[in-house]
C-alpha cells in the first residue's frame, strides 16, 4: 500500500472555496484574489464570501455578546489557563446553550457560523481582562469586527489605523484550503457530529507550534534576540543547533506566501509608525539569513508576529486572533462538508511485527 506520511499532496476533499497554488504563490477565495481582497474588502465582505451567503454584517454584531453562564464558567478557570485552552473549552461550552439545539440543517449550521463568528473575539477579549484582573468590556452594538475586538481588548475605541490593520489581518488569515485545523474540522463534521465539535477540533489542531501557534513563537524568538545587531549570530546559531525556525517554511508553498507579502510590508509601516523599526529589521535579517542558508520563505505567521506586537496585542493572543479569522474558513469547510459528505477515513501501512505468538503476562521477559 502506497504511504505518504502527513499526507503531503494528497487530495483529501474537492471544495469551491479556497484555490492555492504553491508553485505561483497564489491564493483565492472562491475565484477572487487574496491581494484584491486585502486591498479592496473588509472581514465581514470575506465572511459572506467564504459562506455564500447573504449580507453578515448585522448579524454578526448582533452576535457578539457571551451567554451570561458562560461568562460566569470563565470567571472559574485558573488565570493560567493559555487563552488558546480557553477559546477551545469556551467553544464547546457554547454547544450547551446553542438556540438552534437538534437542528442540523444547513440553515441552523449557517446560523452557528455566523455566531461562532461574531463571539469568538468576545471570548478572547474577555480572557485577556480576566486573566489580567479586570472586567470584560461588553461588545460594541456597532463598528466592525476589527474595531469591536481592539475595543474590547483595551476598553478604549481604537484608531482607524489599528482597525484596518486588524482588517486587514483577518481577511488574510481567513481560510487556507486544507491546512490542518481544516482538515480536522472536516474529519470530525465528516463523522456527522456537530459544528461545535468540529470547531472545536479545529481550534485543538491550530494551537500547535507547527500550525497556528507558530506565530507566538516567532514573537518570542524576537523578542529573545531584542537588537537588530545580535540577529545574525542569534540565526546562525540556531541554524547550527539544527534548531526549526518557527514562521519559516510550508507544506504546499514552494515560493513566497502570498499573505506574507502583505504582512511584511504591514510589519514594515508600523514600524516607521510606531518610531521602533526593531521588530521589522530583525525579521528581515531572520527573512534574508534563512533564505540563503535553508532556501526557506516565511510563512504567514512570520511577519504577523511583530505586526500584532506593534500593534499592542499580548504575544499569546496571536493565535486566538488567527482563530478569529479562520473560523469563517472552518465554518464553511464544515458546511460543505455536511452538503456532500462522506466519512473521511483514510489507511495506515502497517509496519510493525505480525503473527506474534501470546505469552500469558506472568512468562514474559
Ligand atoms: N526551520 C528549519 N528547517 C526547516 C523549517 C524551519 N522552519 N521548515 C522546514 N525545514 C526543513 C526541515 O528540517 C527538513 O529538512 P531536512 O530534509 O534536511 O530534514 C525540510 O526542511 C523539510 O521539512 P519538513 O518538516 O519535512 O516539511 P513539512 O512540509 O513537513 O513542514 C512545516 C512544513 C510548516 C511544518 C515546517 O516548515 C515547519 O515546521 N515550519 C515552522 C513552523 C511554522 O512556521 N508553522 C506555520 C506554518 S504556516
Amino acid at each position: 500500500m502506497a504511504s505518504t506520511d502527513g499526507l503531503e499532496d494528497i487530495v483529501a476533499a474537492h471544495s469551491y472555496i479556497c484555490d492555492l497554488d504553491g508553485k505561483l504563490g497564489k491564493l483565492s477565495y472562491f475565484g477572487l484574489d487574496i491581494h484584491d481582497l486585502a486591498h479592496f474588502s473588509t472581514f465581514e465582505e470575506t465572511a459572506y464570501l467564504l459562506w455564500h451567503g447573504e449580507d453578515v454584517n448585522a448579524q454578526l454584531r448582533a452576535n457578539r455578546a457571551l451567554p451570561e453562564h458562560i461568562s460566569e464558567f470563565m470567571r472559574l478557570l485558573p488565570r493560567s489557563s493559555t487563552p488558546m485552552d480557553v477559546l477551545r473549552t469556551i467553544v464547546s461550552a457554547l454547544s450547551s446553550f446553542d438556540p438552534d439545539a437538534g437542528d442540523n440543517s444547513q440553515e441552523a449550521n449557517l446560523r452557528r457560523s455566523i455566531r461562532l463568528t461574531g463571539v469568538m473575539p468576545t471570548i478572547v477579549a474577555s480572557w485577556d481582562r480576566l486573566r489580567n484582573g479586570k472586567e470584560p468590556v461588553a461588545p460594541l452594538t456597532d463598528g466592525n469586527h476589527a474595531t469591536n475586538f481592539l475595543y474590547m481588548l483595551t476598553g478604549e475605541m481604537p484608531d482607524d489605523y489599528k482597525s484596518h490593520m486588524l482588517d486587514i489581518v483577518l481577511i488574510l488569515h481567513a481560510d487556507h484550503e486544507l491546512n490542518a485545523s481544516t482538515f480536522a474540522a472536516r474529519v470530525t463534521a465528516g463523522t456527522l457530529a456537530s459544528m461545535y465539535a468540529a470547531i472545536t477540533s479545529a481550534i485543538g489542531a491550530l494551537s500547535g507550534p507547527l500550525h497556528g501557534g507558530a506565530n507566538e513563537q516567532v514573537m518570542r524568538m524576537l523578542l529573545k534576540i531584542g537588537e537588530v545587531d545580535r540577529a545574525p549570530a542569534y540565526i546562525q546559531g540556531a541554524l547550527e543547533r539544527k534548531e526549526r525556525i518557527m514562521g519559516f517554511g510550508h507544506r504546499v508553498y514552494k515560493t513566497e506566501d502570498p499573505r506574507a507579502t502583505h504582512l511584511r510590508q504591514m510589519s514594515k509601516e508600523l514600524g516607521e509608525r510606531t518610531g521602533d523599526s526593531r521588530w521589522y529589521e530583525i525579521s528581515r535579517i531572520i527573512e534574508e539569513h534563512i533564505r540563503e542558508h535553508k532556501g526557506l520563505n516565511p510563512n504567514v505567521d512570520f511577519y504577523s508576529a511583530s505586526v500584532y506586537y506593534m500593534m499592542g496585542i499580548p504575544i499569546d493572543l496571536d493565535t486566538p486572533i488567527f482563530a478569529c479569522s479562520r473560523i469563517t474558513g472552518w465554518t464553511a469547510h464544515v458546511l460543505e462538508q455536511y452538503a456532500n459528505n462522506r466519512l473521511i477515513r483514510p489507511r495506515a501501512e502497517y509496519i510493525g511485527p505480525k503473527n506474534v505468538e501470546y505469552v500469558p503476562i506472568e512468562q514474559r521477559g
